[in-house]
């Protein structure tokens, strides 16, 4: 069950007009990560939103903005992205037979994230810039009525996104005390406030930012102005939000600390979450969960810079268990 019918109760802007679109989006795992819980004392579980169809968390609030937009009568539907936004526009695009195009900064976006987009028939065009400015040239073609906005300013994104935290209380039967995750532009921390306000909770939201905003080797996050700015400063000004600025080093580092002791490959960006948790001050026993955003087949370029080489071997056993026996 899709997001749309699993949620239709909890989500206003769905009708009884509202199309029922779905790739499967959504009831993503929660995964219990022991051997990291213990070195940091706590509870620790990964919500990993990299099954989504598209391998991110952008498929629950793509599904309901292009359902909308299609209810709406729209003839296709617009964003800027750094490749996961991209990906899942396209594939729900195609999805309703809407013509999709997608606007990416030039040579910035992980290939297998272009892949995705162009193999369900979007229209991809590179811009001469940065993330920033293709989304200020998306609102103003939108602005014109020409095509749907289906980046996460278009509030049916945060409607369907929010459903992750809903998921996360009922998989943990109770409340995290601490909410971990990447902050790009903003939407999806934007979002589980809003779940979390709506089951009447509050828990601790701990958002991962690169220092290096403009240039961080965390392409999906290479945004130097979030989009939800303002959002965010009202937020913190309640109390939610604690920021965490990371370096390359540390956000690659838990990647490969999440990988390595869980089994779990998730985008480089995604390690962001883990990454502010280590800044934290973490009650001991207490429940964490920590979202990871993009599934790592998205974006295997640091595997080589972080992983173990494979290794040339004869075909025969002696040779075989000598090079396995080798650490
Ligand atoms: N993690 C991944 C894997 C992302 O792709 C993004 C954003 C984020 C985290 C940050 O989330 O913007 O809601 O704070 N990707 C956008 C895109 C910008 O175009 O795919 P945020």
């Amino acid at each position: 069950m899709g997001v749309i019918e699993r949620y239709r109760d909890r989500i206003p802007v769905i009708g009884p007009n509202t199309p029922n679109l779905t790739l499967g989006e959504g009831s993503t795992p929660l995964v219990r990560a022991r051997r990291l819980g213990e070195t940091l004392g706590v509870e620790l579980w990964f919500k990993f939103e990299g099954m989504n169809p598209t391998a991110s968390f952008k498929d629950r609030g793509m599904v309901v903005a292009v359902a909308k937009a299609l209810e709406a009568g729209v003839d296709g539907i617009i964003c800027a992205s750094t490749g996961n936004t991209a990906a899942s526009a396209a594939a729900y695009g195609a999805a309703a037979g809407l013509t999709t195009v997608v606007l990416t900064p030039t040579g910035q976006i992980a290939a297998a994230k272009g892949a995705q987009a162009r193999a369900v028939g979007a229209r991809v065009l590179e811009v001469r810039g940065s993330f920033d400015e293709a989304l200020q040239s998306c609102r103003e073609l939108a602005d014109r009525g020409v095509f749907a906005l289906v980046n996460s300013v278009n509030p049916d994104r945060i409607e369907g996104q929010k459903t992750a935290a809903f998921e996360i209380n009922e998989a943990l039967g109770s409340v995290p005390h601490v909410l971990a995750l990447p902050y790009g532009g903003g939407g999806n921390t934007v979002a589980y406030c809003k779940g979390f306000t709506e089951e009447g909770v509050k828990p601790r939201i701990l958002q991962g930012e690169a220092t290096a905003r403009a240039t961080t080797l965390a392409t999906a996050i290479r945004i130097a102005e979030p989009a939800h700015q303002h959002e965010i400063d009202d937020l913190d000004a309640q109390g939610w939000l604690e920021r965490v600025s990371l370096s390359d080093e540390e956000i690659a580092h838990a990647w490969h600390e999440i990988a390595n002791n869980e089994g779990l490959f998730c985008e480089p960006s995604s390690a962001a979450g883990f990454a502010a948790l280590k800044h934290a001050e973490l009650e001991k026993g207490s429940t964490v969960v920590c979202v990871l955003t993009g599934h790592g087949l998205k974006d295997t370029s640091r595997v080589d810079a972080m992983a173990a080489p494979s290794r040339l071997v004869d075909a025969d056993a002696d040779s075989i268990l000598a090079e396995a026996m080798r650490p």
